[in-house]
Formats: structure tokens, sequence, C-alpha cells
């Protein structure tokens, strides 16, 4: 079936499905936030356990600014390529339930883009270091530290990080409830080639 392939292979997004570039950012970013959260609950469970659990996750601590760091750009890649496809990837529906996808959706790019730049910016704020990921310079050492901008990041980074999780799990919920009880398309234009959408 050849019309079929060429729309699986599609690109760009159509109204029916995402298209390969959404979906390769959507599922490579589910492995960053993956390992992301492994980071932080390793921190919180484990930090002074001592033994090997200790030592995992201090090295997977190790990692967690920098994978923030491609969280950081793969998301503004992703928001950048969201808004060129605005006009044709599936619409959510008219409903209270669409509306309440569209806004989860964005208050999802909204955490995504925050939690990790007010991270960035605190690091900035006290002063000590040059910000360097996967052998990269970031950001250059800041030129002196500020305190006022390092507590807003103390205060901020955690609890907004947590919400964050939160709000991808609520995700993962709806698309699990679309999935087994309303049985629509809602999976398969993450995944395949969807479904037109209804009139
Ligand atoms: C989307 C990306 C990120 C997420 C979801 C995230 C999430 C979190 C969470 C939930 C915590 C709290 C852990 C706890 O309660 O002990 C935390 C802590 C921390 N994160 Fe991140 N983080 C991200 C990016 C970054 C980046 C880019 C940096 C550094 C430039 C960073 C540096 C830190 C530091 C130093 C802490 C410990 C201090 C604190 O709790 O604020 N994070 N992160
Ligand atoms: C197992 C985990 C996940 C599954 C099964 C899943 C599934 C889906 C599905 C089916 C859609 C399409 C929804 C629609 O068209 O209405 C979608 C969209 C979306 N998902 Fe996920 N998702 C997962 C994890 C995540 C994570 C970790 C994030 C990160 C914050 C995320 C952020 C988004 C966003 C922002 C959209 C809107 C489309 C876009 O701009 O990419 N998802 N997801």
């Amino acid at each position: 079936m050849p019309a079929a392939k060429s729309s699986a292979l599609r690109l760009t997004d159509s109204p029916a499905a995402y298209g390969l570039i959404s979906k390769f950012l959507h599922w490579g970013m589910v492995g960053l936030f993956v390992w992301q959260l492994t980071s932080v609950l390793l921190r919180v469970f484990f930090w002074e356990s001592g033994g090997e659990a200790q030592a995992a996750a201090r090295a997977m601590w190790r990692t967690h600014h920098q994978v923030g760091v491609l969280i950081l750009g793969c998301a503004l890649l992703r928001g950048s390529w969201g808004l060129l496809n605005a006009r044709r990837r599936p619409p959510h529906e008219d409903s209270v339930l669409g509306r309440a996808a569209w806004l989860g959706h964005l208050a999802l790019y909204a955490l995504m883009i925050l939690v990790p730049s007010i991270a960035v910016l605190r690091f900035h704020a006290m002063a000590r270091a040059p910000l360097n990921a996967f052998g990269f310079e970031i950001l250059p050492q800041g030129p002196a530290p500020n305190e006022a901008l390092r507590s807003i990041g103390d205060l901020l980074h955690g609890p907004l990080g947590w919400t964050l999780f939160a709000l991808i799990f609520g995700h993962i919920l709806m698309v699990v409830l679309h999935q087994v009880f309303w049985r629509d398309a809602t999976l398969a234009r993450m995944t395949g080639e969807g479904a037109p959408p209804v009139a």
C-alpha cells in the first residue's frame, strides 16, 4: 500500500498523526526524562545509603545537569518544530477535554523550559565555574555571585521539577485512559499513522 507507507514516513505532522521528527523528539525525550527521574530518585533515596546503591546514586547525579541542559535544548527545538507544524498537526478536540489536553501540553512545554533554565541561571549566579555539558561550554563563569538569583533557584528548581514529573504522570494516565477506555487513535497519532480527525 504505497499511500500508507508514505504517510508513515512523513517527516512533518499531519492532522491524522505526528510526523517522524515530532515522534523522534517526543520518544527521545521520554528516554531523557526517565534518566532524569532516575537521577533524582536515586539522590533522594540512596545518597547516604552506602555501598553500591550510593555509588550508583552519585554517578547518576553527576549526569543530572548535563542531561538537564540537553532536555532544555531539545525542548526549545521541539517547541519551534511544534510552532512550525501548528497548522497541520493533529488538532485538539473542541470540547472541555480537548481544551484541557491543550492546556496540559502547554504546561508541559512551559515546565520543560522553565525547570532547566532556572537551574542554569542559578548555576551562573553562583559564579563558581563555567557550565559545561558533554564537553561543550554552555555558559561562561558568572562575573560575580548573585545571592538573590541563587535563592530563587534554590526555592523553585526542585518543587517545579517534581511538578513537571507529576504532570508527566498525569499525561501518561490520560493516554492510558484514551487507549483502554475510549479506544480512540490518541496513542496511534504518536506511534503510527493515527486517524483523520472526526469532522
Ligand atoms: C528538565 C530538566 C530537569 C529536571 C526535571 C530536574 C529535576 C530536579 C528535581 C526534581 C530536583 C529535586 C531533587 C530533590 O528533591 O532532592 C532537582 C535538583 C537539582 N537539580 Fe535539577 N532538574 C533538571 C535540570 C537541571 C539542570 C539543567 C541543572 C544544572 C544546571 C540541575 C541542577 C540541580 C541541582 C544542583 C539540584 C539540587 C539542588 C536543588 O534541589 O535545587 N537540574 N532537579
Ligand atoms: C510513556 C510515556 C508517554 C506516552 C505513552 C506519551 C504519549 C503521548 C501521546 C499519545 C501524545 C499525542 C497526544 C495528542 O495528540 O493529543 C503525546 C503528546 C505529547 N506528549 Fe507525551 N507521552 C509520554 C511521555 C511524555 C513525556 C515524558 C513528555 C515530556 C514532558 C511528554 C510530552 C508530550 C507533549 C508536549 C505532547 C504534545 C505533542 C508535542 O508537542 O510533542 N510526553 N504523548
